[in-house]
Order: C-alpha cells, then sequence, then structure tokens
C-alpha cells in the first residue's frame, strides 16, 4: 500500500534512535564497558541495573552483530540485567556458559535459532527447566536448526515446559516420539515442524482441541496418505493457520484435496500451500468464498494467483508471483526459506523491466533476503540482479542513504563469500558502479578497494575492467592517506594497475580505462612510501616514460601523470 511505502522509505531516511545508537555502540565497544572474570567472561562496570526492554533490546543487537559468546554473553548473569524476551540467534556458547547467562531470568520467550552445534536442544531445556519459574512462564521457544541430543538414546525433556504455547522446531531431526511428547504440552496453541523428520502426525490428535497454528512446510519423510492426512487435519477444528507449503519437491495431490474439501477447518483465516503442485485458481475461490474471512492464502511457485480475485491488493493477502503486491508478500512472509526467497526475487527481477519509480519498499524487502542467506548462491545472484535495477541511475537518487549502505555491505560481502562467481561479481560491480553509492553512500571503502583489485587480478572482461578501475579511482580518492598507503602496500595492486597501463600503451589506446587507472595509481602513491617502491621495483618510471611519449597530444594523460612523477 502506499502507506506501506511512505513507512518504509521515512524510516530509512530518518536518524536512529538514541537507544539503537547507544546500544550499537555499547556493543561494538563492549569490552571498553567491562572488566573481565576470573574465567575471562565479561561483567559490566557500571553498577546501574538496565530496564528489561533496554536489556532485552541489547542482548538483540549482540546477537543482530554476532557476538555473542561465552565470554560476552557474561554481562547477563547476575541482577544487573533483567531478561523476559531473549534472543540469542546464532550464539556460539557452551551448554555451561547458557545456564549461566540466562536461566536465572523470568524469560517469557527465547529464541535460539541457530545456535553452534555444541549446545543441544537438550542442554537447552534442562537449562530451562533447572529454574521453576521459567517451567511454568515460558511461552514461547523458537529452536530452529539446531541439534536435538547428542546422546543415544536421550532423554525426552519438553514435557518439562509446561507453560509453553508456541514451538518453532524447524529444521531439526525430530521425530515421531518428539511430536508426540510435545503435542501433550498442556496449553500448546502454535507449533512449526517444518522440515523435521517426522513421518506421521496422528501425535497431533493430543492437542486437537488447543491447536490454533500449525505450519509444517516441506516434511519431507512424511509417510501418510492423502486421506489420512486430511482426516488428521480435519479434527483440528481450532487451526486458524494452516501452512502445508513445500519446496515444490513432492507430486503430491494433498493441497488440491484440501482446497475440495467443504466441511473442513471452519475457522481458518490463513491457509499457505505455496510450492505445491494441482493448485487451481477455481479451487483456491471456492475454498475461500465458504470462509469470508480468510485474510492470507500462500501460493507462490504454484500455478495459481492469476485471478482478478487474488491480486492481493484488499482484504486477502496473497503472497504469489502474479505481480509486485503478491511478490512483495512473498518476500515478506518467506525470508527465512531460502527456496521462496529465490523464487520470489527471480519473478521479481522481470518486473524491474517495467518499474519506473524508485521503491526502497521493494529493495529493502531484497536486502532482508540477502542478509539471511549470505552463502546461498541462487539467493545472491537473484538478488544482486534485483538490486542492480532497483538502483540503477536516477532510480538510486531517491533511495534513502542508509538502506543504500545496507545493500553495499552485503554486495560486498557476496563479492567476498563467491570471488569465483563470474555473473555475481559483475552483478556485483554494476550495482557499485554507481555515482551515489559511491560518492554519498556510508560503507568500508577500503575493503571495497580490495575486493575490487582482486576481481580485477583473475580477470580480462574489458567493460568490466573499465568499470572496475572506475570504481577503484573514485575509492581511492575518498581513502584517507593512511587506508591508500596500506592498499598501495599491497603489491599485486600496484602491479597489475601497471599492467594495465602497459596493456593500453602498447594498444596505443587513450580511453577510460587507462585514465581512471592512471587516477588511481596516483591516488595510491601520494604520500605512500611503500606503493612508491613498488612503483619504482615495477619498473613504473621507465612505463610512464613511454605513455609521455606514446600519447604527447593528450593532456589529461599528461596532467595524471606528471601528478604521479610530482609525488
Ligand atoms: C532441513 O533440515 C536439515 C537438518 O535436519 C538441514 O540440514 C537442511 O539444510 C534443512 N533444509 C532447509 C531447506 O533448510
Ligand atoms: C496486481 O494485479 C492486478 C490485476 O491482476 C492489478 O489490478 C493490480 O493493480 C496489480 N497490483 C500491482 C501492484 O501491480
Ligand atoms: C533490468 O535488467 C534487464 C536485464 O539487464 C534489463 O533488460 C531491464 O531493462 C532492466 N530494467 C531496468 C528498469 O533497468
Ligand atoms: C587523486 O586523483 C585526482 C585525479 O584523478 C586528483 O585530482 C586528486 O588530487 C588526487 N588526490 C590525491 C590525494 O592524490
Amino acid at each position: 500500500t502506499p502507506e506501506d511505502q511512505a513507512g518504509a522509505a521515512m524510516e530509512e531516511a530518518s536518524p536512529y534512535s538514541l537507544l539503537d545508537i547507544c546500544l550499537n555502540f555499547l556493543t561494538t565497544h563492549l569490552e571498553k564497558f567491562c572488566s573481565a572474570r576470573q574465567d575471562g567472561t565479561l561483567c559490566l562496570q557500571e553498577p546501574g541495573v538496565f530496564p528489561q526492554e533496554v536489556a532485552d533490546r541489547l542482548l538483540q543487537t549482540m546477537a543482530f552483530h554476532g557476538l555473542l559468546n561465552d565470554g560476552t554473553v557474561g554481562i547477563f548473569r547476575g541482577n544487573q540485567m533483567r531478561l523476559k524476551r531473549a534472543c540469542i540467534r546464532k550464539a556460539k556458547i557452551s551448554a555451561v556458559a547458557f545456564r549461566k547467562a540466562f536461566c536465572h531470568h523470568k524469560l517469557v520467550e527465547l529464541d535460539a535459532t541457530g545456535v553452534n552445534a555444541d549446545i543441544t536442544i537438550t542442554d537447552i531445556i534442562s537449562g530451562l527447566g533447572s529454574n521453576k519459574w521459567i517451567q511454568q512462564n515460558l511461552q514461547c521457544l523458537v529452536l530452529n536448526s539446531l541439534t536435538l541430543s547428542l546422546e543415544d538414546p536421550y532423554e525426552r525433556c519438553f514435557s518439562r515446559l509446561s507453560g509453553l504455547r508456541a514451538l518453532s522446531i524447524t529444521n531439526v531431526l525430530f521425530y515421531n516420539e518428539d511430536l508426540a511428547e510435545v503435542a501433550s504440552l498442556p496449553r500448546l496453541e502454535s507449533l512449526d515442524i517444518s522440515n523435521t523428520s517426522i513421518t506421521d502426525i496422528t501425535a497431533l490428535l493430543a492437542c486437537k482441541d488447543r491447536l490454533k497454528s500449525l505450519t509444517m512446510h516441506h516434511l519431507k519423510c512424511l509417510k501418510m496418505t492423502t486421506t489420512q492426512i486430511l482426516d488428521v487435519v480435519r479434527e483440528l477444528k481450532h487451526l486458524n493457520h494452516l501452512d502445508i507449503s513445500d519446496d515444490k519437491q513432492f507430486t503430491s495431490d494433498i493441497a488440491l484435496r484440501l482446497l475440495e474439501q467443504k466441511d473442513i477447518l471452519p475457522n481458518l483465516v490463513s491457509l499457505d500451500v505455496s510450492g505445491r503442485k494441482h493448485v487451481t485458481d477455481k479451487a483456491v475461490e471456492a475454498f475461500i468464498q465458504q470462509r469470508p474471512s480468510m485474510q492470507f492464502v500462500g501460493l507462490l511457485a504454484t500455478d495459481a494467483g492469476y485471478s482478478e480475485f487474488l491480486t492481493g491488493e484488499g482484504h486477502l493477502k496473497v503472497s504469489g508471483e502474479a505481480n509486485e503486491t503478491q511478490i512483495a508478500e512473498a518476500l515478506k512472509r518467506y525470508s527465512e526459506r531460502a527456496f521462496f526467497v529465490r523464487e520470489a526475487l527471480f519473478h521479481l527481477f522481470s518486473l524491474t523491466h517495467v518499474m519506473e519509480k524508485t521503491k526502497p519498499e521493494i529493495l529493502k524487502l531484497v536486502v532482508t533476503g540477502m542478509r539471511n542467506h549470505p552463502m546461498n548462491l541462487p539467493v545472491q545472484l537473484a538478488a544482486s540482479a534485483c538490486v542492480f535495477n532497483l538502483t540503477k541511475q536516477d532510480l538510486a537518487a531517491g533511495m534513502p542513504v542508509r538502506l543504500l549502505a545496507d545493500v553495499t555491505h552485503l554486495l560486498l560481502k557476496a563479492m567476498e563469500h563467491f570471488p569465483n562467481h563470474q555473473q555475481l561479481q559483475k552483478n556485483c560491480l554494476l550495482s557499485l558502479c554507481s555515482d551515489r553509492i559511491l560518492q554519498d553512500v556510508p560503507f568500508n571503502r577500503f575493503e571495497a578497494a580490495k575486493l575490487v583489485m582482486q576481481w580485477l587480478c583473475n580477470h580480462e572482461d574489458q567493460n568490466m575492467q573499465r568499470m572496475a578501475v572506475a570504481i577503484i579511482s573514485i575509492l581511492a580518492a575518498k581513502l584517507s592517506t593512511e587506508q591508500t598507503a596500506q592498499l598501495g602496500a599491497e603489491l599485486f595492486i600496484v602491479r597489475q594497475l601497471l599492467q594495465i597501463v602497459k596493456q593500453k600503451t602498447n594498444q596505443n589506446s587513450v580511453d577510460t580505462t587507462l585514465k581512471f587507472t592512471l587516477s588511481a595509481l596516483w591516488n595510491l602513491t601520494d604520500e605512500s612510501p611503500t606503493t612508491c617502491r613498488h612503483f619504482i621495483e615495477n619498473q613504473g618510471l621507465e612505463l610512464f616514460m613511454r605513455v609521455l611519449e606514446s600519447f604527447p597530444t593528450e593532456s589529461s594523460i599528461q596532467q595524471k601523470v606528471l601528478g604521479l612523477l610530482s609525488s
């Protein structure tokens, strides 16, 4: 909606809140504010007590920056901090550190997605279960992408958390027996068992009078017939959200069969069948017409979503690929699911042909997908192509600087992670080669220059070479004297730039590549004895004499050559 668009643009364009600035500063300079205990863990020096919301936000900020480890989580020991909604995503911590730092807090929520493999789900739950208050009051637990246990056989433990209302346990080797234990939790209302090893969902009948939300995306091991699955689902009368989406891998007719049921799931307001075969607009429409309070239907990577009824513009939201509204919904909902992110980005790219307006809200969704799947090549490829089209020429001018800074950071990460992938590097270079980004946006120009140089050393493509040296010459002019010196001190960089000058001189061709290369060399040698030594040792002086002789009438070349020689 237009309000969404204005919202995203405004949020990105306004300054960070004072709280965020403080938390980011504290997080990145944590050691300065701490002393070390005997065991090496950190302890805040200030004696004050943090308000609970601020403590939660601090923990979340540290998790976001990947800074949670045995040492840093030490600041959450004792009574200085009070946590309630704890996020320790991707923490690298031991079971002991987890227990000491987190299990004495009155936790209502814990998100432990993707913490390192040395700490198991069993460790986490027995830690939490050691606190009576948590046992009864922890409501929401997220254990995605973890290991259940290293013991075999292990002790089942979920039943200890009797207050649990919502459990998410995706991408885990989690079996039927575990499901049976979870389904008997007395207050369970919401369950996400996507991509687990469950073969039979009959155990869910134990919570049929409580369960309101069931997400079972890509249940790859399920060994039930469609009729058997539907018989269980039919009993879950209180469900208002059901997700049976898949990665397009199976030919099951479950989605179509479900849509054809007339008397099933009367309270449903949200149904996701993305990635399922045999889904038709007609069946979806008939299903929704019988349930007028439906608010969402997921149709990405199906053949449906194209009818007038399903545009996703009004009360009923639709994720799909038919138009921008549906694609945006898909990117929003599926940011954690790499396959769907890729699908949505792929379709977004084909839409960018006709986009004429700046769309910060769409670019922001691309950024989220990119950030969540840094090592997934198909996602990074599709995302970098979208970034280029969404920020091309005039479009970049309307993008908030902060958003462009996030984009640039992620493009550089992608270049770093996939150094040998031609198309990805090309997409990233094309996106970086923008006046707006190179001139106005804050990012690590030193790292960027190094990455681009590394690319340049391994590739010969003339157009890309011109772009790469253009980027380097602009970056070099914006670096501090120390940074240019540091960059020029990398021998390979000077050699490569001289190599390009030599090539152009031999070809007797004065072009932009030569001009940009000479500028970069000028900037890099300025006030840097090491770079100058590399320059001289690699026959730079002789080469530059030849340049002067070869292009006697080119004043722009002469100016750069003489500029360098006089530095
Ligand atoms: C599914 O879960 C397994 C672990 O059980 C994991 O290795 C795999 O990457 C997950 N698949 C996806 C698409 O996340
Ligand atoms: C989505 O598609 C419908 C027609 O199928 C159209 O009326 C609507 O304007 C489209 N929305 C956008 C944002 O393109
Ligand atoms: C997006 O990229 C494609 C392929 O490079 C191009 O054909 C199209 O014109 C681009 N669209 C915009 C808006 O730049
Ligand atoms: C960098 O190069 C440009 C010419 O391309 C020149 O105008 C500028 O003075 C140089 N800066 C330094 C610090 O050498």
